[in-house]
């Protein structure tokens, strides 16, 4: 028989609620007066930033920039791309990066680098989730969600070849006969 995907809840949507509202808190203090911009990593961050920035009652201002790394499957080909472009210039801007998930910290090393070049006041990256146990080069998390163990996640944003992103909870798949 074909193995199918087994789903199993890591975090609940109550936790990743819990968390989103400690993570926007933090950004609060270090952020309210700071008019940042929310750089959102394409596509996984999208309902993480949404949900993030209601909590946030401040000026700021969103933009996503789109990457991919991830060939068909569960692994990484290595190799980032820049599929969408960002529409604001962000040259002297307090700019704050959100991700889904830092996993090797290859796509997130090469946005800040990227980022960097262009010359902001300040680069912080926020990540719901961090895979320390695949890191391949190193990245800073400014302000985190949750350490994940070595699974392959889904839900909330993350995908396996573009399924699974509308689930409301973060689950890792285990392939069961
Ligand atoms: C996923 C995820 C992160 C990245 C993390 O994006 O959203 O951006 O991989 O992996 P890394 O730390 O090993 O680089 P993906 O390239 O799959 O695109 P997506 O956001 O459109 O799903």
């Amino acid at each position: 028989m074909r193995p199918q995907n087994q789903l199993h809840i890591l975090f609940s949507r109550r936790e990743i609620a819990a968390t989103v509202s400690r993570l926007a808190s933090e950004i609060r203090q270090d952020y309210h007066e700071k008019y940042p911009l929310l750089i959102g990593i394409l596509k996984g961050s999208f309902m993480f930033l949404a949900d993030l920035i209601r909590h946030l009652d401040f000026p700021l201002e969103v933009d996503f920039i789109g990457l991919a790394s991830y060939g068909k499957g569960t692994q990484t080909s290595g190799k980032i791309k820049v599929v969408q472009r960002l529409q604001s210039p962000i040259e002297g801007r307090e700019v704050l990066v959100i991700e889904d998930i830092v996993d090797t910290g290859l796509t997130t090393a090469f946005c800040l680098d990227y980022l960097r070049r262009e010359k902001p006041a300040s680069l912080k990256l926020c990540a719901l989730t961090d895979k320390p146990s695949r890191r391949q080069v190193p990245v800073t998390i400014d302000y985190l969600g949750f350490t994940v163990p070595n699974k392959f996640l889904v839900g909330y944003g993350l995908d396996l070849n573009q399924k699974f992103r509308n689930l409301p909870d973060i689950c890792f798949i285990e392939e069961e006969d």
